[in-house]
Parts: C-alpha cells; sequence; structure tokens
C-alpha cells in the first residue's frame, strides 16, 4: 500500500457528527413504527444500527460539501444508501449466498435471528430506503427533477445492472477461474455501484458543470472498486477479530478475488493505481474536495 502521510485536512474533525447525523437519522426510521411486527423490527433495528463504518454516508456527506450543500439536505441521501447496505449485507451473509456466522463482531442477522426474518429485514430495508428519499421533508424543498434523479440513481445501483446483478455474478465465479476484466465488472457492481451512487446522488442537489460532473463520476467509480479490492485483501492480511467478519469466508466460498487472480502484490498495486488516478481526479475539482480526499484515504488505508 501506498505510504503516505494521512492526509491533514479538517473533514477527519467533521467526521464524528457526520456519523451521528445519519445515526439519528437511521434511528428515526423506528422512532414511530409500531405498525412494524416485533420480531422483524428487532432485525432490522439489529442490522442498521450496529457498528458500521458508515462510509457510504461520509461519502454523500464529502459530496455535499464538494456541491456547497447543506448537510440537512443530505441526511436522507446518507440514511438511504446506508439502509441499502445493510440489506445487502443481510442478504449477502445468508446460508445460499456466502454463509458467513460474523458481521461487524456480532452474529449475522439470520444467525441473531433466523433466515426468513433475515431475508424479510433486507427487504423492508431496501423499501425503507425508498421511503426515506421519497418522503424526506428537505429533499421536499428541492426541484421534483432532482429528486426523482437521486431516486433513479440508487433504483440503478443496485438493481439487475448494478449490485444485485454483481451478486449474481460473483455466486457464478465461485470455484471458477475468471479474468482480471471479468473480476473488475463483478467488483464494479456488486460494491462499486452503490459507493458510486453514494457521491452521484448529492451532486444533484449541486450546481456543477457537466465537466466536473463526469469527473466527480470518475471519481466514484474507481473509488468503489478500490474499496472492494481493499476489501478482498483485508480478508487475506487482517484476521477475523479486527475484520468483526469470517477471514477465511473468500477462501472456504472459492470466491474469485483480486488477490486470488493477481496475487496479493498485484491486487495493492491495482488498488493503488486506481487511487492514484481517482485522487488525481478530484484534486482537479478544488478545494471543495478535500472531504471527498479525506474518505478515500481511509478507503484505501482501513484495517477492517
Ligand atoms: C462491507 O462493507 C461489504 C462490502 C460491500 C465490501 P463495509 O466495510 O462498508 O461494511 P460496514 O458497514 O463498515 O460493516
Ligand atoms: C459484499 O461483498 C457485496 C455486497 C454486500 C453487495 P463481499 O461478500 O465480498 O463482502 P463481505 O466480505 O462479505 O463484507
Ligand atoms: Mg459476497
Ligand atoms: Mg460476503
Amino acid at each position: 500500500m501506498i505510504a503516505r502521510a494521512p492526509r491533514d485536512n479538517a473533514f477527519g474533525d467533521r467526521l464524528p457528527l457526520y456519523r451521528e447525523r445519519v445515526n439519528q437519522r437511521l434511528a428515526r426510521a423506528f422512532s414511530s413504527g409500531d405498525e412494524i411486527p416485533g420480531r422483524l423490527r428487532a432485525a432490522m433495528e439489529y442490522s442498521v444500527l450496529g457498528p458500521g463504518k458508515r462510509v457510504r454516508p461520509l461519502l454523500a456527506y464529502a459530496s455535499g460539501e464538494l456541491g456547497g450543500i447543506d448537510a440537512e439536505a443530505i441526511d436522507a441521501i446518507a440514511a438511504s444508501v446506508e439502509f441499502t447496505h445493510a440489506y445487502s449485507l443481510i442478504h449477502d451473509d445468508l446460508p445460499s449466498m456466502d454463509d458467513d456466522d460474523l458481521r461487524r463482531g456480532l452474529p449475522t442477522t439470520h444467525r441473531a435471528f433466523d433466515e426468513a426474518t433475515a431475508v424479510l429485514a433486507g427487504d423492508a430495508l431496501q423499501a425503507l430506503a425508498f421511503e426515506t428519499l421519497s418522503t424526506d421533508e428537505k429533499l421536499a424543498t428541492r426541484p421534483a427533477a432532482a429528486q426523482l434523479k437521486i431516486v433513479g440513481w440508487l433504483a440503478r445501483a443496485i438493481g439487475p445492472a448494478g449490485m444485485v446483478g454483481g451478486q449474481a455474478l460473483d455466486i457464478e465465479a465461485e470455484g471458477k477461474s475468471v479474468s482480471e476484466t471479468a473480476l473488475e465488472n463483478i467488483h464494479r457492481r456488486k460494491t462499486g455501484a452503490l459507493i458510486r451512487a453514494s457521491i452521484m446522488m448529492p451532486s444533484e442537489l449541486g450546481d456543477f458543470s457537466d465537466e466536473a460532473r463526469v469527473k466527480l463520476d470518475a471519481f466514484a467509480c474507481d473509488i468503489g472498486l478500490v474499496f472492494q479490492i481493499r476489501d478482498d485483501l483485508l480478508e487475506v492480511e487482517e484476521d477475523t477479530a479486527t475484520l468483526g467478519k469470517n477471514a477465511g469466508s473468500d477462501r472456504a466460498n472459492d470466491k474469485s478475488t483480486y488477490p486470488s487472480v493477481l496475487g496479493i502484490i498485484g491486487a495493492r498495486n491495482r488498488a493503488d493505481a486506481l487511487y492514484e488516478r481517482a485522487t488525481g481526479t478530484l484534486e482537479s475539482l478544488g478545494p471543495g474536495a478535500e472531504g471527498l480526499l479525506w474518505v478515500s484515504d481511509f478507503i484505501l488505508r482501513r484495517s477492517c
């Protein structure tokens, strides 16, 4: 990994506030949910309110900073991508998918509850993501066209051409020898697409030139891929206690991963090169991009 001192910028100071903001917005969805059956509600809360890093919400807030958009207008976007992410993790861990028992240092949702409840909690969280976007009072003050584009970003990112398609290809690639191109396609879809959307949804509320939007999107696509290459590497570099998830999962499932296709050094080099390209693109967007640069560093350096 590139040995560089952490970026000295103030986003790190604002980060606890952003995490708190999104945590409150996530919790709000359960504050008046008497109509949610108790066991389902408990599984949803367990899966969402646990100790995740909140990387996708942080990217949304940082992207909002770049566009000069109030954090209040980003809260619903931040919550929607985290609800979606939590749903994707529940389903990803199911016995029929990666069959994992540990997530965020705790039993996976189907282990803590049962499989049917886990499937339904994931389904419900996906719906909640779209409900959050379409009923938020701050977003409602923005032009309807922008709101629709925001909803469209999320829908495309997690649909058959995005995350769900990537998950299907990931399962198909188990036990097979795939090319780097095929693996990159899987990773861009299964993980990259939601990260891209987390960055691009706020941009619909900002006043970006076409050129700046294209650059932001190029950055968003690259950093999404870096995230999953790093995730693959962490499984071979770290232990289960550090990761809070099973360090032997990819190997047990005979997954196609960057280390399995390119080797550890090859995977590190690929992540570094993409990171350099991503942050180079971002730097050309000016000082407002400091938050996105900070989160990019975190994505490359993280140890869990
Ligand atoms: C893990 O994502 C799953 C992937 C898409 C690789 P995170 O590493 O962001 O998970 P949490 O939310 O912090 O647990
Ligand atoms: C997770 O990918 C992708 C989604 C949840 C959509 P992985 O299966 O590689 O991630 P972990 O290692 O279980 O977190
Ligand atoms: Mg998986
Ligand atoms: Mg998994």
